[in-house]
């Protein structure tokens, strides 16, 4: 298997970024206005994140394509980084929402849409109730501070590697054996060690050990790591998971934001899994600002008696816009007409040609990498095996060659998730797009193998 030599990689980037900065003379010039008045030079710090010598600018997008500015047509496998995982404006949910504009959009009441939802989320993720807000974020940090309350335990236990949102308390990593301060986050003042235990995903001991001290109100955990690279459960993994937090007494929170491309109730509901808490946003109202979090019944009689028994309903949780119509129409027609069953097996079926596409180029042209899936997210990975724990991931990344990977699919017309090599496919991606990105990935590889 050949190892790929770093100056092969740095002297294609070169070519790569060349032919991108030549053919995109609009985004060039908006990206250079943009210094003048927006942090960073873009309205999210993050979008400066793209591999690219400036960032592309998009014009508009339908379906599973974005068309940029420069008027290149790119087949979408980023989709808004999950919250466009169900296509740009499906047909069903604009026509819906162009109607929803004209009858006020916030109103601090609650629309009849409430209702329907509420019933939907409860038979469709089998918790109790629900509350909702904003961003996923919120539902991550709005969960946590209810079950510290309820646990009454200051801490809560992430896995090395998650990420939830930009909650403080979830930005930490394992160095060695030490929780430090995840680098790069900026203006956390608590106290992690106050806050926060954190341990390897897959390793049930650690994890007894560490809920063993008793002041741990709840793991917060993705079914799967999808946010350093991809790390799959073990065999066992979850039912040992849910048996020692249950043996402590601590709350268990899946956070179903990425994993809801396992299926139509997330991989909690394809695998069965029983959280005492669970929260969900991104594609959920279709790139309208809308998440979700869920209760157990008796958890939910829990905040329910102390919110009763205090007469105070504000909670210091919750958001002015959480909630608003707008959000609310967007979830159930969502949920209703576009996140369906027949929506997965088509997503399932497009991931499925990915997975292939770039497992036969993996084993074809001998790169010691990997590629894996959960539902409609693949990845694929630097090294011969899929990673068990962000340690290993850590170890095995080559960010020059994921750079590398993202523009030259870029300037092929395929866009790739910038932050690593994950790619979703929606109910509009066709075949054509997977053939594209398949074919620019196994030309890249070739090339990079001097084949
Ligand atoms: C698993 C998970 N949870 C929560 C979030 C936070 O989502 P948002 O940025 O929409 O608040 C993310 C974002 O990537 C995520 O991947």
């Amino acid at each position: 298997m050949a190892e790929i030599a770093a100056e092969r990689v740095a002297a294609m980037m070169r070519r790569e970024r060349e032919r991108f900065a030549g053919a995109r003379p609009r985004s060039r010039a908006l990206s250079e206005q943009a210094k003048a008045h927006l942090l960073a030079g873009a309205p999210l710090t993050w979008m400066r994140e793209w591999q690219s010598p400036f960032t592309v600018f998009a014009a508009e997008a339908c379906g599973a394509e974005v068309v940029d500015v420069d008027g290149h047509v790119y087949a979408d496998f980023c989709l808004g980084d999950t919250g466009a995982m169900f296509g740009h404006s499906p047909p069903a949910f604009a026509e819906r929402m162009r109607a929803t504009l004209d009858g006020g959009v916030t109103h601090m009441l609650p629309t009849e849409d409430a209702v329907w939802l509420g019933a939907e989320l409860a038979r469709r993720f089998g918790l109790a109730r629900w509350s909702l807000a904003l961003t996923a974020t919120d539902a991550n940090r709005f969960a946590c501070r209810f079950a510290r309350q309820i646990a009454g335990r200051p801490k809560i236990l992430v896995f090395d590697g998650c990420y939830h949102g930009t909650l403080g308390e979830t930005l930490v990593d394992l160095d060695g054996n030490r929780m430090v301060r995840r680098a790069g986050s900026v203006g956390i003042v608590e106290d992690p060690d106050t806050t926060t235990r954190v341990v390897d995903f897959n390793d049930l001991d650690q994890l007894d050990r560490a809920l063993t001290q008793g002041d741990v109100a709840c793991v917060l955990a993705e079914p799967a790591l999808t946010n350093c690279s991809m790390v799959q459960p073990d065999t066992g993994f979850h039912d040992g998971l849910r048996e020692i937090t249950r043996r402590h007494d601590v709350i268990l929170i899946i956070d179903e934001t990425h994993t809801i491309s396992s299926g139509p109730a997330g991989y909690t509901g394809a695998q069965g899994l029983q959280p005492d808490m669970l929260t969900l946003g991104k594609p959920i109202a279709g790139g309208i600002p809308a998440a979700i979090y869920g209760f157990s019944e008796e958890l939910a009689a829990r905040a329910e008696g102390m919110m009763e028994a205090s007469g105070d309903f504000s909670t210091g949780i919750g958001g002015t816009l959480s909630a608003n119509a707008l959000s609310l129409r967007a979830m159930r027609v969502m949920f209703e007409s576009v996140i369906t069953e027949a929506a997965y097996a088509h997503m399932f079926a497009m991931a499925q040609g990915l997975e292939r596409g770039i497992a036969d180029a993996i084993e074809n042209l001998g790169v010691p990498w990997h590629v894996t899936r959960i539902g409609a997210r693949v990845e694929y990975g630097f090294g011969p095996r899929p990673w068990r724990n962000a340690r290993e991931v850590r170890a095995g990344r080559r960010r020059d060659l994921e750079r590398l990977m993202h523009l030259y699919c870029l300037n092929r017309g395929v866009m790739v998730t910038p932050f690593h090599n994950m790619l979703l496919t929606s109910p509009a991606t066709t075949p054509d797009q997977v053939a594209a990105h398949n074919a620019a990935f196994a030309a890249a590889v070739a090339e990079l193998v001097g084949e």
